[in-house]
């Protein structure tokens, strides 16, 4: 498994009964300095130990990720958050007794034992507790915080195998940097975000845990509409950004059934575009599982535009539907009239004319 020029150690264990000896040898590896990129829930996160200024810039380094984009800090427990932000509010407590361990991150003022390396320079943390078996023995044994951002290029597909993570960074880790691999991730996006360093709680990500579960816990939450970040500006979080999670192929999203899906298809075809439906089982957990391996899948086929068909916007399918829309770059498709179509025609072409060399 993995690509030839990987240059990290790439370490199997089993992802419900990891052998602890093995994790043990990994925490050391994490202690002292190096990088790690590890199963949660999620997705597979590129770590380091927050007491590690070092290893977390190189965090940044290896990803392409601009170093204004915070990291999440994932902690093995509730008490382990003393020190990593400066109070535990007793909302955050609710939070953790509904959805820890589990795929919430919450933002708060930061404590003294997370440093600018960890933050961007920001006064918040992101902090979570994640409910994988190798993750949560990982943190016991490494005692410390680990900070984890999503372990692929700044930007592309998130990786939910440890194949994903080598076929993505495994040229730019070093021999001392570990791919632990206990298999592939259960939930399959990352965790929603939710902000409560300010007067109301907000929502800066949809993910894992459902609005509408967050928000029988806090109440009212800002931020629960789809929000986009104008290209180039300054965001709270970059998971906002129009551009993200992106495959290589023009995707675009259609809000409408399959047979509007297969009406676009026939039409494209008739132009000579080679368009693919990605295909995602209807139920919104299954869709989130398979979603990043769909995309990589379908980005590596001979095909050149990628129609994703909107899930029903409810539970997990607001998470899924939010990232096609930005694997879409906010491009959606309502209906198979000529002007929809010849735009797509003219979306693919535009590409095409740019690849090819003069
Ligand atoms: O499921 C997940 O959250 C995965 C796994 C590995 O835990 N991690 C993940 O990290 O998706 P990342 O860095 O790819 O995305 C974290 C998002 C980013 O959009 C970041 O800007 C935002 O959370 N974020 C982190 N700390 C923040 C803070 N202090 N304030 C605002 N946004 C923050
Ligand atoms: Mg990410």
């Amino acid at each position: 498994m993995g690509s030839r020029s990987a240059r990290a150690r790439h370490v199997e264990v089993d992802g419900l009964h990891p052998d602890l000896a093995v994790i043990d040898q990994v925490a050391a590896s994490l202690r002292a300095g190096s990088l790690v990129a590890f199963p949660t829930e999620t997705v597979y996160g590129l770590g380091a130990a927050i007491d590690r200024p070092d290893a977390l810039a190189r965090i940044f380094e290896v990803k392409g990720r601009p170093a204004t984009d915070p990291l999440i800090v994932h902690v093995a427990d509730l008490e382990s958050l003393v020190g990593v932000v400066a109070e535990i509010p007793a909302g955050v407590v609710d939070l953790a007794d509904a959805f820890w361990p589990g795929p919430l991150t919450v933002v708060l003022p930061r404590g003294r034992l997370v440093g600018d390396a960890v933050t961007a320079s920001g006064p918040t943390v992101g902090v979570r507790v994640p409910a994988h078996p190798v993750a949560e023995r990982l943190l016991r044994a490494v005692g410390v915080g680990i900070a984890a951002p999503s372990a692929n290029r700044f930007g592309h597909v998130s990786p939910t195998t440890a194949a994903h993570v080598l076929d993505d960074l495994g040229s730019r880790l070093g021999s001392a940097d570990v791919v632990l691999d206990g298999g592939a991730t259960p939930l399959g996006i990352e965790s929603t975000v939710v902000d409560l360093s300010g007067a109301r709680p907000a929502v800066l990500r949809h993910g894992g845990v459902p609005i509408e579960d967050l928000v029988a816990v806090l109440g009212e939450v800002d931020g629960t509409e789809r929000r986009v970040a104008p290209e180039g500006t300054a965001t709270a979080a970059p998971g906002g950004l129009l551009r993200h999670y992106a495959p290589d192929t023009p995707l675009v999203l259609v809000e409408g059934d399959l047979g509007l899906a297969s009406r676009l298809l026939d039409a494209l075809h008739e132009r000579r575009v080679r368009p693919r439906v990605l295909d995602l089982p209807a139920a919104a957990e299954r869709a989130a599982t398979v979603l990043y391996s769909a995309m990589r899948e379908i980005d590596a086929a001979d095909v050149d535009l990628i129609l994703a068909v909107a899930l029903e916007p409810k539970g997990l399918g607001r998470g899924v539907n939010d990232r096609l829309f930005r694997a879409a770059h906010g491009r959606v498709v309502i209906d198979d009239s000529d002007v929809t179509v010849e735009r797509l025609v003219a979306q693919v072409s535009g590409r095409d004319a740019r690849a090819r060399p003069r």
